[in-house]
């Protein structure tokens, strides 16, 4: 039997710089021993909004092979980290459109106890980036699930500055995400099969 931990990488990105986040994410998780689901959630806006973005269309094509998330992926995942853009301080709408079919996985009790974690990116410095994540947050705690985060377990946080998650600050796409954020990411992603490796070991023994 694989008895590695299962973890679904999942997010939204327009114009690509969350999907580099999520690149390193699973990146992590693999090389901390699970196995992983990269997953994009289902896009939501008109083609001619897609269209009229140069950044946004390219990143569309890109990433067509990328299978969408669906429930299943929730509910196989021990982990999940969900990665997204912020929309105003808070997750896109495509991010939370797939959170909200998740009520029947919900009603019957299947998200309790899976550990969760975030990360997100933003325009400017700041720009929202730590009530992005608490905006992911709320969520899990709904769920009954566990919120991992990065903190200041290791020097590299206090460069980059977010212990609720990693973020990173694109001006609107232009600037991919830098060492800092991938470490963050990385770190964050580790943390989250770290925990849900030793939950479920621990569940097993009691
Ligand atoms: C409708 C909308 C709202 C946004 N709100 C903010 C915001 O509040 N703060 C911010 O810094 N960036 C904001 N942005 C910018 C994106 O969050 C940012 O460019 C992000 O890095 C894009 O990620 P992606 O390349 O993965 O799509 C907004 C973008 C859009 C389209």
């Amino acid at each position: 039997m694989d008895d590695r931990t299962r973890v679904a990488v999942i997010y939204y990105s327009a114009t690509g710089t969350t999907y580099q986040m999520a690149q390193a994410a699973v990146e992590s998780a693999e090389k901390a021993g699970a196995e992983v689901r990269l997953r994009k959630v289902r896009e939501l806006a008109p083609m001619e909004a897609i269209q009229s973005n140069e950044g946004w269309h390219a990143h569309h094509l890109e990433t067509q092979d990328v299978p969408e998330a669906d429930l299943g992926d929730l509910e196989w995942a021990e982990a999940v980290v969900f990665g997204t853009p912020t929309r105003y301080g808070v997750m896109t709408a495509q991010l939370k459109q797939f959170i909200d079919g998740s009520g029947p996985l919900w009603a019957r009790g299947g998200l309790v106890n899976k550990v969760f974690a975030g990360f997100c990116s933003t325009a400017t410095a700041h720009g929202g980036q730590e009530a992005t994540l608490l905006s992911l947050f709320n969520v899990f705690y709904h769920w009954g699930g566990i919120v991992v985060t990065p903190g200041y377990t290791e020097p590299s946080q206090f460069v980059a500055g977010n212990p609720y998650g990693a973020s990173h600050t694109s001006n609107n796409g232009e600037i991919p995400p830098d060492d800092t954020a991938l470490s963050a990411t990385a770190l964050t992603a580790r943390r989250a099969v770290l925990v849900a490796t030793a939950l479920r070991r621990g569940m097993a023994a009691t």
